[in-house]
């Protein structure tokens, strides 16, 4: 199973595949931990049991119809504080790979939420690892809703369902595309070219410049969002002042 041949130098060249497994990044981690791990390696399951997702959240997906992997990537190219330049890289990636299926209003909700319309098609876990000043590696865990066409979510989507498709995706041929579309972006990063990343993941920043309510200790607020900063915190614009937000700070209002 998982027998894919992405044309690429090194992204998806190695599968490691569980038929079952708790969490593709803890398994990664682990088998970092215990062997040497070639970069570009993919632990991809077909049932995730206990994944995880930002904030502590959980990651359900449904078994045999979504992709659950996680990519090991070695950015030691990055410097520790530049480390939100490798989930721009990975959104831009994911986005592009999305783009494909000619998706209305496909967009990156801060940090790498993938959204169609007001609706989640997936997530991103980064996990990085540090030596010293510099990313050592870094396990990437993708979730995307491709063939599920159920959720117990109301805000959930799938690449099914957002494409009205009667017939289900291909899991494997996709993981080749998606393989080849981040590693496309990941070496545009190795370039260190930060800046076209940057503008690009302005591009398509869920409710990029637009007012919209958040909310911040259990207040409303109205809020525009104008930048991510170097850190990855959001900037917003707030009675013509500007802030800056971390992850854990502020919720959108959808
Ligand atoms: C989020 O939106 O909160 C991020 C979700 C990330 C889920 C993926 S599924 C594969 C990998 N393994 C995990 O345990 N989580 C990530």
């Amino acid at each position: 199973m998982y027998k894919i041949q992405p044309k690429t130098l090194f992204v998806g060249k190695n599968i490691v595949y569980l038929p079952s497994c708790h969490s593709t990044n803890d398994f990664a981690s682990e088998l970092i931990q215990n062997q040497q791990v070639f970069e570009g390696t993919i632990v991809i399951t077909s049932d995730q049991t206990a994944g995880r997702g930002q904030r502590g959240n959980s990651w359900e997906s449904q078994a045999n119809q979504n992709i659950t992997l996680s990519l090991v990537l070695k950015p030691s190219f990055l410097a520790a504080q530049k480390q939100f330049k490798l989930n721009i890289a990975i959104s831009l990636g994911i986005h592009h790979f999305l783009n494909a299926f000619g998706l209305e209003n496909l967009r990156i909700k801060w940090p790498n939420d993938i959204y169609v319309g007001d609706k989640k098609m997936g997530g991103v876990l980064i996990e990085n690892s540090l030596a010293g000043s510099r990313i050592s590696h870094s396990i990437i865990g993708i979730g995307l809703n491709i063939n599920q066409s159920v959720f117990s979510n109301p805000s959930a989507t799938s690449l099914k369902i957002a494409t009205q498709n009667q017939e289900n995706f291909n899991l494997e041929t996709l993981v080749e595309r998606l393989s080849e579309s981040i590693e496309k972006y990941y070496l545009q990063l190795k370039t260190l070219d930060f800046q076209k990343q940057h503008a690009a993941y302005l591009d398509i920043l869920f409710r990029f410049n637009q007012s919209h309510y958040f909310k911040k200790n259990d207040e409303l607020f109205l809020g525009k969002i104008v930048d991510v900063s170097e850190q990855g915190l959001l900037i917003m614009e707030v009675n013509n002042n500007l802030q800056a937000f971390d992850l854990k700070e502020i919720s959108y209002i959808i």
